[in-house]
């Protein structure tokens, strides 16, 4: 970042009413758009900016993910996302995100056997599933049990402690894949599995939500392969909502189990992770190839509610690269498991038809990492409803890290927009024998 004043580039801002000019530092990263350094506009101008859905605002300095958009390129720490997903473990980008580098030999069996040996949850927390109705949607469960966790460790809440900083990382990132297979076998009237030591993080995921009591259950490596690549595809991807959601729930200094129960609840939304579910009713919905027409006419018009789900990106205005990498790898399982699924081509049909029309091509419309995450989930076989719960399995590592990052920058600050008000002005009060 630029620390020189004299060769400090700046932006001048023109009060045209007044023709006061005031100057703003200009700050550089390492990649992507420098930003206009605003933290001193409203002392100097009597101004706030105004940016609803942050579209052009930076909200935190950060060495995990960058995304261009234009170029469609993510990569983390600086390893593009196809080679991560390609060459390396779930694990190994957690470590990645975590401590800055792909792990060692050693580091990665120390890291690999710090998760494994955290994968068990208190024997309370079945306790608070049988509150909820079998059919509970496991987004629900998920927001209630992971904040319940906070009831459980409260010898790692000190988010001043670097050590319990890290303890609960850790703790995160093995339990919530636990709890995530608690919620299926829940929702499907099936005992709980308890973690195996045995497994890799994957495995083990697979082994929790697909074994039961009753016979021994052999992990098809295939779909546990599939199943890492498709959680390093989801692990982290800048300040995205939910990421967003967590970093401004830890800049209050809550624990880091409320902060991750406030991102689960933030990606449950449609327009976020909550897409991958919607994709598959959407194909359901649309049926047959004869009916995409209907269906994109619809998405293009502006009175109708309907959405092409899993295209569109706010960042990505020419591919998503995972899409790319989870169209392969969906054409991979569907292969080795011998499914045929219908929606595939459903799918390859309404993207080709959609990248052809100009209301798509012309808004950039392309499809995002939801688009064929669900077809994947679907033929390993998760229910619909389970699809946003292993996006935020995966996405737990991104959240932690990017909460770890922000606690340890040198001074925590509570995050605090301010707005524009456009309600009435002061008025005297109005007893209620005076009201009309
Ligand atoms: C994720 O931020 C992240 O990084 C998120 C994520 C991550 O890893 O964390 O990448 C994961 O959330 C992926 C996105 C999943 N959501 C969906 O697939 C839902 C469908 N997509 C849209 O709702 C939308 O594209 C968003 C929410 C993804 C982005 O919305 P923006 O950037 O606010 O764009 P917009 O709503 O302003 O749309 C711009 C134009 C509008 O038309 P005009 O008013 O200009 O005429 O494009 C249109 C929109 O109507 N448009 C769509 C559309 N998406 C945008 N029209 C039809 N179908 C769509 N999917």
């Amino acid at each position: 970042m630029n620390k020189n004043p004299k060769t400090e580039k700046t932006f001048t801002l023109t009060n045209d009413e007044t023709g006061e000019s005031f100057k703003l530092p200009v700050l550089e990263g390492t990649e992507g758009p420098p930003v206009i350094d605003i933290r001193k506009l409203y002392a100097q101008t009597g101004h706030f900016t105004f940016d609803p859905s942050f579209t052009a605002t930076g909200s935190c300095k950060s060495r995990l993910t960058f995304i261009d958009g234009e170029k469609g390129i993510l990569s983390h720490r600086g390893y593009h996302i196809a080679d991560l997903a390609e060459k390396s473990s779930f694990l190994d980008v957690a470590h990645l995100l975590l401590y800055g580098d792909l792990p060692n030999t050693k580091e990665k069996e120390d890291f690999d056997n710090e998760i494994r040996y955290h994968t068990m949850v208190d024997e309370q927390v079945n306790f608070f599933y049988r509150g909820f109705r079998r059919d509970a949607h496991p987004m629900a469960i998920m927001c209630a049990v992971m904040s319940a966790l906070s009831a459980f460790y409260h010898d790692s809440l000190d988010i001043n402690d670097p050590e319990q900083r890290e303890v609960s990382a850790h703790r995160l990132i093995a339990k919530v894949a636990t709890l995530g297979a608690m919620t299926h076998k829940y929702s499907i009237g099936q005992p709980f599995m308890y973690p195996r030591n045995d497994l890799s993080f994957s495995e083990n995921f697979l082994y929790m939500c697909f074994a039961v009591p009753a016979e021994p259950y052999k992990v098809n490596p295939v779909l546990a392969n599939a199943m890492d690549k498709i959680l390093i595809l989801h692990a982290d991807h800048e300040q995205n909502a939910s990421t967003s959601t967590v970093r401004l729930a830890g800049s209050s200094q809550a624990n880091p189990f409320a902060c991750v129960g406030a991102g689960i609840a933030s990606l449950w939304g449609p327009s976020h992770g909550g897409a991958n579910q919607a994709v598959l009713e959407m194909l359901d919905q649309i049926g047959s190839v004869d009916k995409i027409p209907e269906f994109i006419a619809r998405a293009k018009d502006k009175d109708d509610p309907f959405r092409l789900m899993g295209f569109g990106h706010r960042v990505y205005k020419n591919f998503d690269p995972r899409a790319n990498v989870l169209k392969k790898a969906c054409d991979e399982v569907l292969a080795d498991l011998g499914v045929s699924d219908p929606r595939v081509e459903l799918a390859m049909e309404l993207e080709r038809i959609a990248l052809e029309d100009p209301y798509f091509v012309d808004r950039k419309l392309f499809p995002n990492v939801d688009f064929y995450s669900g077809i994947i989930l679907s033929a390993m076989g998760f229910p619909t409803s389970m699809f946003t719960v292993l996006f935020a399995v995966a996405r737990t590592v991104g959240w932690i890290s990017q909460w770890k990052e922000m606690l340890e920058e040198p001074a925590l600050r509570i995050g605090r927009p301010r707005q524009l008000y456009t309600g009435p002005k002061s008025r005297p009060y109005v007893d209620i024998k005076d009201r009309k």
